[in-house]
């Protein structure tokens, strides 16, 4: 059946990208799920189908080209027109300057950077082909914004993640689609190396001003808000959530 209100999830088989999916499908969004795990993106669908949720899981690499293209169809012919895009899916590949293979620069930028792009393209062409004044959110994070250390790949992507959703709002303002960026932070598969690490835990958690790590659902509804019309004048912005975290002072 064609819904009304229909969003894909790059990502969407754990981490914040499940918990995300989760949350929308409970406020009445129809979601493709489209993930390189396709066993994650079957089950988090068929779990919240069997809730009576509208959810489609699809295999994907959102570094293909052809994969995302895939994604966008196969989510319009189930679902029906995309309204939102959440380009959320990513990688990792850690190591200081010093010892970082240019290969584990290319795989996080392919993913994050490259993967991004694909999507915002993808969700602009069918939004203003179906004349859909959508949304695309886009996922960067504090190494975007201020820098990091021991992963300068993952910090240059998501730096770039953040000028693509300010190109994107002015191309595509002019036909009612937003574009802004959410960065994060939260308890996933991705920051377990760094919370199980007592040495890396302890600066980190000094570095965050509420004083503890967040769960992922504590996410969940920054994107829902950038999604609806509440947020209905708002494009080209960088919203943190990171209990402070990441500040200009
Ligand atoms: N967790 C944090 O604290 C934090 C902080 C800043 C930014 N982020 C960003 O939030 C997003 C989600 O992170 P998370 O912590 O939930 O990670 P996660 O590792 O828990 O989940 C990432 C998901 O992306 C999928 N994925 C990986 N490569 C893919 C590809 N090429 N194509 C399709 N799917 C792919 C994985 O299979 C997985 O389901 C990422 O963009 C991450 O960089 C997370």
């Amino acid at each position: 059946m064609m819904q009304s209100k229909v969003v894909v999830v790059t990502g969407g088989g754990d981490g914040i990208g499940r918990t995300l999916v989760q949350h929308l499908a409970s406020e009445g969004w129809a979601v493709c799920i489209a993930d390189i795990d396709e066993t994650a993106a079957k089950k988090v669908a068929a779990d919240l189908v069997a809730q009576g949720h509208s959810v489609i899981g699809v295999a994907a690499d959102v570094a293909s080209e052809k994969d995302v293209h895939r994604i966008g169809e196969q989510a319009e012919i189930e679902l029906g027109p995309i309204s939102a895009w959440i380009n959320n899916a990513g990688n990792s590949r850690p190591a200081t300057l010093l010892k970082m293979e240019a290969d584990a620069f290319d795989s996080v930028m392919a993913v994050h950077a490259r993967g991004s792009f694909l999507g915002l393209r993808e969700a602009a062409r069918r939004m203003v082909a179906s004349g859909t004044k959508g949304v695309v959110v886009n996922v960067t994070s504090s190494a975007g914004l201020g820098g990091t250390i021991g992963q300068i790949n993952y910090a240059s992507a998501k730096g770039a993640i953040i000028a693509m959703t300010k190109s994107g709002a002015k191309e595509l303002g002019r036909y009612g689609i937003r574009v802004n960026a959410v960065a994060p932070s939260a308890s996933t598969q991705m920051t377990e190396t760094i919370m199980r690490d007592e040495k890396f835990s302890k600066i980190y958690l000094s570095r965050i001003p509420l004083g503890r790590f967040a769960e992922s659902e504590e996410m969940a509804a920054t994107f829902s808000y950038l999604l609806s019309g509440a947020s209905s004048y708002m494009t080209g912005q960088v919203l943190s959530v990171d209990g402070g975290a990441y500040m200009v002072s």
